[in-house]
């Protein structure tokens, strides 16, 4: 039997579902019930009858599909398969500036790790961070860790943000450079720009469209362009030309590549159903506290 039957068969027996993300390796985005953006793969979790999700993704997706379903078994095929900008934000530093914007409400980036939710008032993504920025009661946002989806947040918002730690990036995004834009726009002149707000500001006002993943998604299925610069991290190019295939796609950079989002692969999932693990195992209390401002998101961002 091919690897693919085999991770279907088993699926069927342990009543799973597979989730995963748009930069996944095309394998792995193939055999999944469902690809998405991390907002849609939130939602997505919380909208399946299935006991068990194995989250084709990176630790804090996974994370918080567990944390929106503490009934449910969450596997990560990798538990190596981390976020690095997740890693930046330290809650020290987070509780610092808190202490001194004691007015300021606290939204995050879901790139966090669960212990750094819990400190956060409203979480956000990057299809939805203006819109939960403006929602916030006061003025003055606290926002972590990416730099570039604050500046994206806070002219979408209108608001001032104090961003923390102040340099937090996206490694993949933030390399992609304005040389490799430039050279890029030289070989196809009449490309449309497209690029994730995790790019930094410089990329994004010379962008047609900003948008999350799964705004390309939607962006790429209406438009009537047939030439599009993606400026994102290339996994998803394979999912733009299974969507809208009548169209040519060209990386910014062919560099902006995520190692982490790399590591699970098909032997990984079958083995992943087949010991029903590794799991997602957060403390209790964790979870609990840092469902609240994810849920609160859901809420905002329906
Ligand atoms: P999206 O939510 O737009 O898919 O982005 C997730 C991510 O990790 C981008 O680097
Ligand atoms: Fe994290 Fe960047 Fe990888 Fe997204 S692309 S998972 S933000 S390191």
């Amino acid at each position: 039997m091919q690897i693919e039957e085999r991770i279907a068969a088993l699926k069927r027996e342990r009543n799973a579902i597979i989730l995963a993300h748009n930069y996944q390796i095309p394998a792995v985005q193939d055999i999944a019930d469902f690809v998405g953006d991390s907002l849609e793969l939130a939602r997505r979790a919380t909208a399946t009858a299935a006991e068990m999700i194995i989250f084709c993704g990176v630790d804090f997706m996974a994370e918080t599909a567990a944390i929106l379903n503490p009934e449910k078994v969450v596997i990560l095929p990798d538990l190596c398969s981390i976020c690095p900008m997740a890693q930046q934000l330290l809650n020290e530093e987070l509780r610092s500036v808190q202490r001194m914007h004691p007015e300021a409400e606290t939204v995050l980036y879901v790139n966090t790790r669960a212990e750094s939710k819990t400190l956060a008032d409203c979480i956000c993504t990057s299809a939805n961070a203006p819109k939960i920025v403006r929602a916030m009661d006061s003025e003055e946002v606290i926002f972590g860790p990416d730099r570039n989806l604050g500046y994206y947040a806070q002219k979408g918002s209108g608001k001032k943000l104090v961003i923390v730690p102040e340099h937090g990036n996206c490694p993949s995004h933030h390399q992609i450079s304005l040389e490799e834009l430039e050279a890029a726009k030289k070989a196809h002149p009449t490309a449309t720009i497209v690029v994730h707000p995790e790019v930094t500001p410089e990329i994004q006002e010379r962008a047609d469209y900003v948008a999350s993943t799964g705004g390309m998604v939607r962006l790429v299925r209406e438009i009537k362009d047939k030439e599009l610069l993606i400026g994102t991290e290339i996994g998803i190019l394979h999912r733009l030309k299974k969507e809208a295939p009548n169209k040519a796609y060209y990386p910014i950079s062919t560099n902006a590549v995520c190692p982490q989002m790399k590591m699970i692969t098909l032997p990984k999932i079958l083995r992943s159903l087949e010991q029903e693990k590794p799991r997602i195992d957060l403390p209790p209390e964790i979870m609990e506290r840092a469902r609240r401002p994810i849920e609160r998101m859901l809420i905002l961002s329906p």
